[in-house]
């Protein structure tokens, strides 16, 4: 089968061709037909996620594709499901554990998915609407359960609420879609106005620029009624969690999910105790949790679908920062 794999941070990745793989008892072969890229893929890339990790790595965790193979134990019947595989395979269900997390692809000593074929546990992955495209299918396991998991894992957003979204890459966008499909209120911030109004048109009620507003999380609340906003989907990581901490209510909530700007860093510990706010780190979701963001029915925002061929395009779009949703590879047709 056709695979790549990667080759040092600078270099293009690696194209090899490998042998075939045989699903094991309890597993499926899935023939993949799409991935999409995360910022996540980026940082793996160059070696920047953290942890040791293998260095010629298969990336990419999100693919779809369809059941080719069954091993033993598992029915045949599932041969030809059209599916989309879970970020991490080994976590059906339940409480997140080491274990669970050891499975998650395209990091670590775990080969991704930019190649033809994939074998995984039989319950790792969900089944897509049957209308539905394999780009879109694939743009759901890693940005769309993760904003799904941040909207709906904790105390949940309801109708009325209103919803911070920081920025306008994967994660974000799913988060603006989740958010309005169930009538909660959206305010935006990007870098671009271009982006903002493209959010507009996706039902965002306000945006801010945060390079012309750097106090975007006091603009926020300001927006939002003086109280503050209830929920963040916070991105940013340390040179933004500040800001989300000013923009949200007090008793409100703040999903802690990227690391744009980097680890660490100062907090300000006195607005989390005085606001009463609950700070909740996500980190993606489990199977279970990737079907129930699938059956939303939300469609996802695909920004551009490159060839296999062209894979490594698409990791330069991610990595140019001018795409706003979903970067794709087809695999096949
Ligand atoms: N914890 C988890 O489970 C999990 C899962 C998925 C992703 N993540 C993390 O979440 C973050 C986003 O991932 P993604 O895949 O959605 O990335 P992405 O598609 O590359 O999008 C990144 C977007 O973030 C915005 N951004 C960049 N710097 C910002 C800043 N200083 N303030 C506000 N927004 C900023 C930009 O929006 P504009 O261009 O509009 O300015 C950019 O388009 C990453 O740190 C990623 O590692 C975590």
């Amino acid at each position: 089968m056709r695979a790549y794999r990667l080759n040092g941070a600078a270099a293009p990745l690696k194209r090899v061709e490998e042998a075939d793989l045989l699903p094991g008892p309890g597993e499926l072969l899935i023939e993949l037909k799409a991935t999409t890229l995360n910022y996540r893929d980026l940082i793996v890339r160059e070696d920047r996620y953290g942890g040791d990790q293998r260095a010629d790595l298969v990336p990419l965790s999100d693919g779809a594709g369809i059941v080719a193979a069954v091993g033993d134990g598992v029915s045949r019947d599932r041969i030809g499901e059209r599916v989309a595989i879970g970020f991490m395979p080994k976590w059906t269900e339940g409480l997140f554990s080491a274990a669970k997390q050891d499975g998650a692809l395209g990091g670590g000593f775990v080969d991704g998915v930019l190649a033809e074929r994939i074998v995984v546990p039989a319950g790792g992955v969900a089944r897509l609407p049957d209308d539905w495209s394999f780009v879109e299918g694939a743009a759901y396991p890693c940005a769309g359960v993760t904003a799904w998991n941040c909207l709906f894992g904790g105390r949940g957003i309801r109708p009325g609420d209103t919803v911070l979204v920081e920025g306008t890459g994967g994660v974000s966008t799913f988060a603006l879609q989740f958010a309005r499909a169930v009538g909660a209120r959206v305010i935006v911030t990007s870098s671009s106005d271009e982006k903002l109004a493209e959010a507009r048109k996706l039902g965002a009620d306000a945006g801010i620029n945060y390079r012309e507003t750097p106090d975007w999380g006091i603009r926020a609340a300001e927006i939002a009624g003086g109280e503050g906003v209830d929920h963040v989907v916070e991105v940013g990581g340390s040179g933004t969690l500040n800001q989300a901490l000013q923009a949200v209510r007090l008793g409100g909530e703040v999903s802690l999910v990227g690391v744009l700007t980097g680890f660490g860093g100062d907090v300000n510990t006195g607005a989390i105790l005085m606001k009463a706010i609950s700070v909740r780190g996500v980190y993606v979701g489990s199977v279970s949790d990737l079907s129930a963001a699938l059956r939303t029915g939300v469609r996802p925002v695909i920004d551009e679908v490159f060839s296999f061929e062209n894979a490594d395009e698409a990791f330069e779009r991610l990595r140019s920062g001018r795409h706003r949703g979903k970067v794709a590879v087809q695999i096949a047709a």
